[in-house]
């Protein structure tokens, strides 16, 4: 569910009419919505009835300072992944307290900034890791929180570049290892045994590979519990959204028109499967999904700039590129593309939605169907909240878009749209030229 709708045949998120935030602010521009982050952030946590969760919101999917405050509002920490998103956690108001510290590079310089900040826990992702973080902590006098991220060697199904649960795969530390990676924890000074870590993909659309990777992990954590009285297990994130029907998954409806097994996954059905699994351990309980809590929360909107009628076939070119919205090109990822403004008089056109950028990949849709719209409309790309602003570059010395978040009927710029001087800010042409 979320809260972009056709209001009058004017696309709205919450109550405000986009129209008036592309005319405001221009385009190519991210908006939205608060109302679905939280609705989002509830849903989830009521997955898990009676037991003790903490969301730990992976901010790669976005770290906004916005968004990042919104979730610290509502209760999350976050799940993170460099000194950058440290201090952008810190600049947000957000909790240090409650978040983990994940990835397979950590940098001394990181490990004592989060360390200073007083992380939750450091997800290890190897033994060589582990060593650093005890020394940098030794160095510190301080005793570093640590939990161990294991590789289950399970099978997401989903893309295989955001695949990260089997054994080839650079993350976590298969079971077989993990013994003796927490016999090395003992014998190290400076570093805590606190938890039990896992993450095996990003837009899973089944529960199936959840259950079968915690099923794996159990008994390691288990024990660990037994041994070391561990306190947490995190099942990471990865929980996939709705990208096909994404305008019409809004409405409860479109839910309800399924039954249950032919249903995308949700956090209803992802709690209720992994609940009996977990309950019995006793333990606190992290969740650290991205994509779910922002996905379907974001739109990216773009003008068009021409109807390009070549032979055989329309391209319909757009302000947005692959610079400011890369998963199409990066993972043939699908966002559903709307007019702002829909007119049913008009006829309906096929298409390649493209950008400006010069390289073919740069296409967001191919052979798209979509109502008839020309120079300087509007359209939408749907579900792009998740990993949309957050992985723009400025390829093609393009400015970076702008960002607005929507509340009610009130909405605001959470991020200007990049100016040219901040663009070229940090180039120097050297006095030997
Ligand atoms: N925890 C860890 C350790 C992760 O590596 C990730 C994502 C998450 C949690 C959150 O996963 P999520 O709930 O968002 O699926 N750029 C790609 C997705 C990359 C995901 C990387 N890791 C995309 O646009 O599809």
């Amino acid at each position: 569910m979320h809260h972009f709708a056709y209001i009058d045949q004017n696309l709205h998120c919450e109550s405000v009419d986009l129209a008036a935030v592309a005319s405001l602010y221009g385009t190519p521009t991210y908006v939205y919505s608060a109302a679905t982050i939280e609705s989002n952030y509830r849903r989830l946590l009521a997955g898990f009835p009676g037991l003790d969760v903490q969301i730990c919101y992976a901010m790669k999917a976005n770290s906004n300072l916005a968004i990042l405050r919104h979730l610290h509002n509502l209760g999350a920490g976050y799940d993170l992944v460099s000194g950058g998103e440290i201090r952008r956690v810190v600049a947000a108001g957000g909790d240090l307290q409650r978040s983990v510290f994940a990835g397979v590079g950590k940098s001394e310089d990181e490990i004592r900034l989060a360390l200073e900040n007083g992380v939750f826990a450091f997800h290890v992702e190897s033994e060589p890791e582990l060593v650093r973080i005890n020394h940098v902590a030794g160095t510190l006098g301080r005793v570093a929180p640590v939990a161990i991220r294991i590789n289950p060697d399970v099978d997401a199904r989903t893309h295989a570049k955001i695949t990260t649960g089997k054994s080839g795969n650079k993350f976590g530390i298969s079971l077989a290892q993990a013994s003796l990676v927490h016999e090395a924890v003992a014998k190290l000074k400076h570093v805590a045994l606190k938890g039990v870590q896992m993450h095996i993909g990003s837009q899973l659309t089944a529960t199936g590979p959840f259950v079968e990777a915690v099923q794996k992990v159990l008994p390691f954590v288990s024990e660990l519990k037994r041994s070391h009285d561990i306190g947490y297990f995190s099942i990471g994130g990865g929980m996939g959204i709705v990208y096909q029907d994404a305008l019409a998954s809004g409405r409860a409806e479109w839910w309800e028109r399924r039954d249950q097994a032919q249903r995308p996954i949700t956090p209803e059905s992802y709690g209720a499967a992994l609940t009996p699994l977990l309950e019995p351990l006793g333990l606190k309980i992290l969740l650290e999904h991205g994509r779910f809590m922002v996905g379907n929360a974001g739109i990216l909107l773009t003008q068009v700039e021409y109807l390009k009628r070549a032979s055989g076939k329309n391209f319909l070119v757009v302000d947005a590129g692959m610079n400011d919205l890369i998963r199409p090109a990066m993972y043939e990822g699908y966002h559903e593309i709307v007019p702002l403004h829909r007119d049913t008089s008009r006829r309906a056109m096929v298409a390649d939605v493209v950008g400006p950028i010069c390289e073919s990949s740069d296409c967001f849709a191919h052979d798209y169907q979509l109502q008839e719209v020309g120079e300087g409309e509007t359209l939408a790309l749907m579900s792009a909240g998740a990993y949309g602003y957050s992985m723009a570059s400025r390829y093609n010395s393009r400015l970076l878009p702008a960002e607005v978040l929507v509340k009610g009927s009130s909405f605001e710029l959470i991020s200007a749209r990049e100016t040219f001087e901040q663009l070229i800010a940090n180039e120097r042409i050297p006095a030997f030229l």
